[in-house]
């Protein structure tokens, strides 16, 4: 095992020793190749580069007690991805490929799938690019996918507490019929201002809103939207929110314990109502929410007033991570041991 200090590791990106990569070439995906280089050299005018062709995943690998490698619902961030690709006009990965990828790129990086009891992970990041040279504005031919990995850190160093979230009207992430629920990379760009804007007003991501009325709650940052009351988990059903596995797995949680699950529009005036509410990802799997802000009508919509997590997302928040690391029962068929 690496000698990081694995307490002490950022959510950030760290040297691994390989990474894994495979070229779409004459209608066909080619093997996969190993290499140590950071580095990939592409033609000036890759399609990634000029036009947006380019998609991502993002997974984490956990280590059990055992001493076992464990992956969280892999299969959901193939499918995910082969969304993403069709999205975008881009030759979609296979399975097999997927699959020995992204278990290549771990099983090779061992030594950084931090221990078990660190709050650290091996995060996974699946990547599929538009390799091919064109001018005119056309979906290339040539693809490179790649796996690299990198561990990290607990997403929050102070601990599971309460975030602040700033209403963010001015820029939209996505638009109903666009790309926003799947996952590529234009979509991160158009949520850099918001991500700044709120941050810069002292908050630590963005809400955005659909995008036609500004009425209804999307997302928050990278991650997706929840609230709870009266023994209901509510998270909006928007076309341009991807859709996340965290959330998925959530949903089925909150359903074991007995909870009545809603996927539908959220009216922003709604926040009024919630018990508790957070947001969900692959990252910190539930951040607790203390306070929403809305800039524009200056008005603070407060929670966890006690300064403590509410007992539902506690609780749903433990049983996940117990699952990931395979500390309780996977029920569901969730993990795959890969060592
Ligand atoms: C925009 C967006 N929403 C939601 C999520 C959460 O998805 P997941 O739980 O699959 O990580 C992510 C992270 O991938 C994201 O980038």
């Amino acid at each position: 095992m690496s000698n990081f200090d694995w307490s002490k590791l950022p959510f950030g990106y760290q040297k691994a020793d390989y990474n894994v990569r495979c070229y779409f070439r004459d209608g066909n995906w080619g093997e996969l190749e190993i290499s140590s280089s950071e580095y990939i050299n592409m033609h000036i005018s890759a399609t990634a580069l000029h036009y947006g062709q380019q998609a991502f995943e993002g997974m984490k690998a956990y280590r059990g007690k055992d001493g076992k490698i464990r992956l969280f619902r892999w299969e959901e961030n193939f499918k995910r991805m082969e969304r993403s690709a069709h999205g975008i006009m881009m030759a979609p990965i296979t399975k097999d490929i997927f699959k020995e990828a992204i278990t290549k790129a771990v099983l090779m990086n061992e030594r950084y799938v931090p221990p078990h009891g660190t709050g650290a992970a091996l995060y996974i990041r699946p990547l599929l690019i538009g390799s091919g040279a064109e001018i005119g504005v056309k979906p290339a031919k040539e693809f490179l996918f790649m796996v690299f990995v990198t561990p990290v850190g607990p997403y929050f160093k102070e601990g599971f507490n309460p975030v602040k979230i700033a209403i963010v009207r001015d820029s939209d992430r996505a638009a109903p019929l666009g790309t926003g629920n799947i996952k590529v990379g234009g979509n991160y760009a158009s949520s850099l201002t918001g991500i700044i804007k709120a941050q810069q007003a002292g908050y630590s991501s963005p809400m955005y809103l659909d995008s036609v009325h500004k009425k209804y709650i999307d997302e928050i940052g990278a991650a997706n939207f929840f609230g709870i009351k009266n023994n209901t988990y509510v998270t909006p059903k928007s076309s341009s929110i991807l859709s996340s596995i965290t959330n998925m797995s959530i949903m089925q949680l909150a359903e074991d314990i007995g909870l009545t699950v809603e996927r539908r529009q959220v009216e922003i005036d709604e926040l009024d109502t919630f018990d508790e509410v957070g947001a969900c990802g692959t990252a910190a799997i539930i951040s607790p929410i203390g306070e929403v802000y809305d800039i524009d009508e200056n008005k603070k919509y407060e929670f966890c007033k006690d300064g403590k997590v509410g007992p539902i997302s506690t609780k749903i928040y433990n049983k996940l991570v117990d699952i990931q690391y395979g500390d309780e029962p996977d029920f569901h068929n969730w993990i795959e041991i890969i060592n």
